[in-house]
């Protein structure tokens, strides 16, 4: 890893995530990194896709954009932050956008909001870890 530019943080709401924030922050002090923050609505969850509401999605959106702000609110001025939410599966999501944002670091939690204790990863971090187009730091 000679330069590190783009670090990627995918984010959920999750302790963990908050977690991979501050990781990623320290890593780009030192390397002057801009981070990418994404936040990716899992609407296939909601398994009603043909037929959102507006007010569902509304409600979605604003939920996601109050995980990215309070994400983005971790970071240091100095640091410069790019949020961004999209919709769809978050694990080939995170790993396209990796790869659309040419990443050169992806900084992830172990784990996130799902409920099954006692595995080392999620199918999420188990997903992009396997998938990611750079090396990915999984955060615990
Ligand atoms: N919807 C999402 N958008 C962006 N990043 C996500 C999303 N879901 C998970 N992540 C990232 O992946 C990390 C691991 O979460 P993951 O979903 O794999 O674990 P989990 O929720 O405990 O397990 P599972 O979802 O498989 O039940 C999170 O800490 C976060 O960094
Ligand atoms: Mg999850």
């Amino acid at each position: 890893m000679t330069d590190i530019k783009r670090i990627l943080v995918p984010v959920d709401g999750s302790e963990t995530s908050d977690r991979a924030i501050e990781e990623a922050i320290k890593i780009a002090e030192v390397y002057n990194s801009d981070i990418h923050i994404l936040y990716v609505a899992n609407i296939n969850q909601l398994a009603i896709n043909a037929c959102l509401s507006d007010a569902i999605l509304e409600a979605v959106t604003k939920a996601g954009n109050e995980i990215l702000e309070k994400a983005a609110n971790k970071v240091p001025e100095k640091i410069n932050v790019i949020t961004t939410s999209e919709t769809g599966s978050p694990s080939v999501t995170i790993t396209d956008f990796a790869d659309e944002i040419k990443a050169d670091l992806v900084v992830i939690g172990s784990r996130g909001l799902g409920l099954v204790k006692g595995v080392l990863l999620g199918s999420v971090s188990q997903y992009v870890v396997e998938h990611a187009p750079c090396p990915a730091l999984v955060v615990k």
